[in-house]
């Protein structure tokens, strides 16, 4: 039995005896009650598609940051979109203990994700974790052993597996369109306007201070260290907090290499980089702005990346090279087909098959929408999750690798029987 249906039945047998008081919020039309942990930029996003898409199967009861200003935003968003106020927190755990929400969005700086989504599964929670799934491969294992035990449905944050686009370049890939592939060439390149700030140097909002962040809630299980502004707002430009390019962006596109192509985790890795474009001496970051990596997966099959922040040209996207196609998705809403042209002279079977181009602008709103839509059907019992924990692990398993590979200036190699990476000596 589905919960939203055994929901239901206790909210009728809630009405004979409970106290009045607690009705409005159980006894919502709309089927599934969430928190929200992190409403910073992408979990005020996420409650924005979440009402756009979903609005009438939905109700945000709980909200909860640790920086006031973003809590303050999200109890808005809720009464303006939700139409309802929520309990709005700083301490996760009131979130969780709070037995009138079923599922909680977990969209808080990486290495916050293993402790949140463990404690959420533990309160009996469904859970959509932001990508990456973890800071490190470990503890990707320990949220999917969790989630298995807990019986939960968990949805990883990677989003593009329910972009159309890509759900059409896996049909046509699959139906033979561009021939053999063994070859994905994957990328990502920004830039920064000349004198604007520096890459992943987010807004510091001026009124934010000691009082109304709380930074010992937001170190969590990371290293102690004194109050700092910008460790806080710009927490991706450090090793502690995350990996950066790694497990900030490279996971969205090994994770749809292997949406597309029906692959899990490469067999090895090597990459390289460093911080070459952000390298003022006051700038005190730690990730790279510039990474190539290399994979190769056990069935003859290789994924050249790479990323770099000073030039924005290419932007983001994956060409998926076959014998006799060439398919390519850009910056998730462009999508472009070309034969192979042979010199001119291509075999008859090639030759009629037409160049295609099919562009969705603002397909990614709409992915994150159905991404979410899939979480609550999953949760009814009419769908599949299309992006659960160990499909999220095999995409973050290829971030952390190339981490790995980059900080240690070696070769790493997956070991599929002990789940573990090490390196090649
Ligand atoms: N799927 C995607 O395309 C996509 C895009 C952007 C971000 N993300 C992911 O979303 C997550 C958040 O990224 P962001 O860009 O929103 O970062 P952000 O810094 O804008 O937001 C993080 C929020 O978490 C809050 N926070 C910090 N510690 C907390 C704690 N202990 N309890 C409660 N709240 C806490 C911060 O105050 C902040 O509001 C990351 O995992 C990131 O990788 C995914």
């Amino acid at each position: 039995m589905s919960d939203a249906v055994s929901r239901r039945k206790f909210v009728a047998s809630a009405a004979l005896t409970a106290a009045p008081a607690v009705l409005p919020a159980l006894a919502s039309s709309r089927g599934h009650t969430f928190g929200v942990i992190g409403t910073g930029g992408r979990g005020n996003y996420l409650m924005e598609r979440l009402y756009v898409g979903s609005g009438s199967r939905v109700k945000i009861l709980s909200v909860c940051d640790t920086y006031q200003g973003n809590l303050n935003r999200a109890k808005d968003r809720v009464q303006t979109m939700g139409k309802n106020t929520p309990q709005a927190v700083v301490d996760y755990n009131e979130v969780l203990a709070n037995r009138d929400v079923q599922v909680v969005i977990i969209a808080t700086p990486e290495h916050l994700h293993h402790s949140m989504t463990l404690a959420a599964l533990k309160a009996g929670k469904h859970v959509y974790i932001e990508k990456p799934l973890a800071q490190t491969i470990e503890q990707g294992e320990e949220i999917i052993k969790a989630a298995k035990a807990s019986g939960k449905q968990v949805q990883v944050g990677t989003q593009n597996r329910s972009n159309s686009l890509y759900g059409m370049a896996r049909q046509l890939i699959g139906q033979g369109m561009i021939g053999d592939c063994h070859y994905v060439r994957a990328f990502w390149y920004r830039n920064s306007l000349p004198g604007g700030a520096p890459a992943w140097r987010y807004n510091v909002p001026a009124e934010a201070n000691e009082q109304n962040t709380d930074w010992s809630r937001f170190l969590g299980p990371a290293q102690k260290r004194p109050f700092n502004k910008n460790r806080y707002f710009q927490w991706r430009l450090y090793w502690d907090y995350s990996s950066g390019i790694s497990t900030d962006l490279l996971v969205h596109q090994t994770d749809i290499t292997n949406f597309v192509l029906g692959k899990t985790v490469p067999d090895t890795c090597m990459a390289s980089g460093g911080i070459y474009r952000w390298t003022d001496p006051d700038d005190d970051r730690d990730v790279p702005d510039t990474i190539s990596a290399l994979y190769e997966y056990p069935d003859k099959f290789h994924l050249n990346y790479s990323c770099y922040f000073g030039n924005d040209h290419f932007g983001y996207g994956e060409q998926f090279l076959g014998n006799e196609g060439t398919l390519e998705v850009l910056n998730r809403q462009v999508l472009t087909f070309s034969p192979q042209k042979f010199g001119g002279k291509p075999p008859a079977h090639i030759a009629n098959r037409k160049e295609l181009k099919v562009e969705l602008p603002g397909n990614d709103n709409l992915a994150v929408e159905a991404h979410l839509r899939n979480l609550l059907d999953a949760i009814d019992g009419t769908a599949q999750l299309i992006a659960p924990v160990e499909v999220g692990q095999q995409a973050a398993i290829g971030g952390h690798m190339a981490t790995l590979s980059l900080r240690n200036k070696k070769m790493v190699r997956w070991d599929e029987k002990a789940r573990k990476a090490g390196f090649v000596s």
